[in-house]
């Protein structure tokens, strides 16, 4: 189903994946590493050598729950390492309190949806020392979790995933995400209890009085 592209460094695999996805192709653009890699919200990502950094070009009816999807495929391949990940809305995968993965999504409309473009950046065989300062106290990775496994090898892994999950029913997307996120977490210093995603992939909390609100958008932190 995925040709794979593997390119030695390139300013981001996202940018990369959203030409040839606009020129018609479909692809998995691995790199190993990103000279300009791009988080969420206009962040710079850092690509390490040693990290796996790709992107996935689809094709779905709905943008609806691809984060979630990704976020999950990272989740059930790292918990096949032994690992306990957990998800963080929309889509940043956690070890003990400290990020390992995330994910960019970028959507292309030309009055239906013509691609989506799946960015996904796991922290794997690399240092924690390797990334700046001021991000180490909130991440980590494979290899500071005392796992090693082959960045293709886990490629395979996420990708197998993906493709599971894309048949899954939205309703069995949603249960286990909910199963598998993060219980409770603050968004703008307000403390939320989880109660689970929309059909939308919008995120469901509860505040201190119980009242239920549905999160659009905003940085949700970790308790
Ligand atoms: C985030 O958590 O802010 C999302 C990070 C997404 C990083 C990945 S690495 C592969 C792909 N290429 C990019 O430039 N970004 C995504």
């Amino acid at each position: 189903m995925f040709e794979i592209l593997v390119k030695k460094s390139l300013p981001s695999t996202n940018t990369y994946a959203k030409k040839l996805a606009g020129d018609g192709k479909n692809a998995v653009v691995v790199a190993l590493t990103q000279t300009r890699g791009r988080g969420r919200n206009g962040k710079k990502w850092f690509s390490p050598k040693g990290g796996l950094w790709f992107s996935v070009i689809l094709r779905p009816k709905s943008p609806n729950l691809i984060q979630a999807i990704a976020s999950l495929a990272v989740l059930r391949s790292i918990k096949k390492l032994g690992l306990k990940p957990k998800i963080k809305w929309p889509n940043d995968v956690y070890i003990n309190g400290r990020k390992i993965s995330g994910v960019l999504s970028e959507s292309s409309f030309s009055g239906k949806l013509d691609y989506v473009v799946v960015g996904i950046g796991i922290n794997a065989n690399f240092a924690l020392k390797m990334l700046p300062k001021e991000l180490r106290k909130a991440s980590t990775t494979l290899a500071d979790e005392g796992v090693f496994i082959g960045t293709m090898e886990l490629l395979d892994l996420v990708l197998l995933e993906i493709k599971r999950l894309l048949k899954e029913k939205k309703s069995n997307v949603i249960r286990e995400w909910g199963k598998n996120s993060l219980n409770e977490v603050l968004l703008n210093g307000e403390r939320l209890s989880v109660c689970g995603l929309t059909k939308e992939g919008y995120l469901i909390v509860k505040d201190a009085e119980n009242k239920k609100k549905i999160v659009t958008e905003g940085d949700i932190v970790p308790t």
